[in-house]
């Protein structure tokens, strides 16, 4: 049986895009985002040809780390709407033949969730194990040296039981136990509640940090640590994520979602090649699609590039489903890294490469990094570490919709700022012109959809040198050779082998277009092209 008789499942075969609720579309004129506003934005991302959209976390929380300290996992802030809007908004996505996707953040909670309210109140609550509390050592210090992420120790003392906790990130996000069966069945219980409600599936927060070494041992120092990244990095975590037994964990996790049809479950998870496919499961029971963040960690280099993607084709398990990435609230934009122009070959390569690929919201109209002035700094990472420009708030400002007074994102002003220009860069801007990056972005997939060959054919790498990628995606008798010039300068493909012969049928320049091509193929600088061939 080839790829293309196999019955593929709606989450290998669509788009899927990551709304920030925070600054998707304000519908009640707080200057937040909100559930409302996402529905009445449904018609948009359907125009564009999204099939899975992932809410980042609008459960209640305190917004220490805006709402990945969550408070209560069956609630919705009410920043963002209740839980009847959220279920408006499910109906809503369903009506339209998509899916809903929540942030499942299984790893830690708020310091202001009653299961830690209890934890914390004396050492003998019977909740005292669901986290991680663990006495000084006998000179007072820390039990160890792990870090958090957002910078100091990942220890936090409490006075009243005079014990640590553990946070792997904000102090005000203490980590669960996940050793304890209790914190596994009640994790497993929220998951549960909203998959009855019918949502389609998870994006799981930090899942390789779910299980920690028993023995708490000290993490090694990292010798290739460089002083401008977080200071987290100076270590190399290898105690406190990535442990064996979290395997189980997923596999639990597995067996829920199983239980219901064709949900998915994504994993969070930043680890090198050979440990994220790990993640896939023994014969594939783990996490549907572990997050493959290559392409938003190495520089943007042809060759490096193509070294990756053939490295983590060749180290996925026989039925482990690619994925791809670009940007998330979390990093820089992809458009900020490598520039209007480079942007769109790698909107080209995010859309052709083998396996489910997922767009940040604003990506696909080239919205950039926005500079936050120092005093208007929100992200807690950005508060922590004051002496470094490491704030993530520049990639997670509001939509931009229009050229009226705040973007069409609001009626009022907006939790963050918006950049100058973006009565330039909108998507009302760009709905109209053929030349877009929005119009690139909605033709690409359409394509992508409307050909086998390039939503679930097959991939083989064809050329690769400093300037330039090749590669042809196949189903049945169809193919597609994708050529990307990822240098500013005119390179030219040569086919060693074969001789291709075809018609161009998608380009990062769109007169070009319907020419049809053979022999040597001569690209731009900042040129993709995608030839149907022969
Ligand atoms: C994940 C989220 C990030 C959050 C962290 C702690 O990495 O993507 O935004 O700060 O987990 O929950
Ligand atoms: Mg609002």
């Amino acid at each position: 049986m080839n790829e293309n008789q196999k019955k593929h499942l709606w989450w290998q075969e669509g788009v899927i895009y990551q709304v920030y609720p925070r600054s998707f579309q304000d519908s009640d004129g707080d200057g937040v985002g909100d559930l409302r506003g996402i529905t009445s934005r449904l018609d948009y991302l359907q125009w564009l040809g999204i099939k899975g959209i992932w809410l980042s976390p609008v459960f209640s929380s305190p917004m220490a780390d805006f709402g990945y300290d969550i408070s209560d996992y069956r609630g919705i802030h009410p920043l963002f709407g209740t839980l009847e809007d959220f279920d408006e908004l499910l109906k809503q996505v369903h009506a339209r033949n998509m899916k809903l996707l929540l942030d499942l953040v299984p790893n830690h909670t708020s310091d202001e969730h009653p299961w830690f309210q209890e934890s914390r109140s004396s050492r003998d609550n019977p909740k005292r194990d669901w986290y991680l509390w663990y006495d000084a050592k006998p000179d007072n210090s820390e039990p160890n040296n792990w870090l958090s992420v957002f910078g100091g120790s990942a220890w936090e003392w409490d006075e009243h039981t005079q014990q640590y906790y553990y946070h792997a990130f904000h102090t005000k996000q203490p980590d669960l136990n996940w050793r304890n069966p209790e914190v596994q069945q009640a994790m497993l219980d929220v998951m549960r509640f909203w998959l009855d409600k019918g949502v389609d599936g998870f994006r799981v927060d930090v899942m390789w940090h779910m299980i920690k070494d028993s023995q708490l041992r000290d993490n090694p120092p990292n010798p290739d640590y460089n002083p401008l990244e977080l200071p987290y990095r100076q270590l190399l975590p290898i105690y406190s994520t990535d442990q064996p037994e979290v395997h189980d964990i997923v596999k639990m996790m597995r067996e829920l979602m199983d239980q219901y049809d064709e949900r998915v479950m994504i994993g969070e998870i930043y680890l090198p090649i050979s440990r994220l496919v790990a993640y896939y499961g023994v014969e594939n029971q783990g996490a549907h699609l572990p997050f493959n963040f290559q392409l938003l960690a190495l520089p943007w280099d042809a060759k490096l590039l193509a070294a990756a993607i053939s490295e983590y084709e060749g180290a996925l398990p026989p039925e482990g489903w690619p994925n791809w990435v670009l940007s998330n609230h979390d990093k820089p934009r992809i458009t900020s890294r490598v520039g209007k122009a480079q942007a769109r070959v790698a909107a080209m390569l995010l859309l052709t490469l083998r396996g489910t690929p997922t767009i940040y919201y604003g990506d696909e109209i080239g919205m950039r990094d926005v500079p936050i002035p120092p005093e208007e700094v929100q992200d807690p990472q950005g508060l922590n570490i004051p002496d470094k420009y490491l704030s993530r708030d520049p990639a997670r400002t509001p939509m931009q919709w229009d050229n009226s007074e705040y973007a069409g994102f609001s009626n009022v002003k907006p939790w963050l700022r918006l950049p100058e220009y973006f009565r330039r860069v909108n998507v009302s801007e760009q709905q109209g012109s053929p030349f877009s990056m929005l119009s690139l972005h909605r033709r690409l997939i359409q394509l992508r959809q409307d050909e086998p060959a390039l939503h679930i054919g097959e991939y083989a790498p064809v050329h690769a040198d400093d300037q330039m990628i090749a590669y042809i995606r196949q189903a049945g008798e169809q193919r597609f050779l994708v050529l990307l010039n990822l240098s500013h300068r005119p390179c030219y493909f040569k086919a060693a082998h074969e001789h291709y012969k075809g018609l161009i049928v998608g380009s990062t320049y769109p007169e070009r277009e319907g020419t049809s091509i053979s022999d040597t193929i001569t690209l731009s600088g900042d040129e993709g092209i995608i030839v149907r061939l022969e």
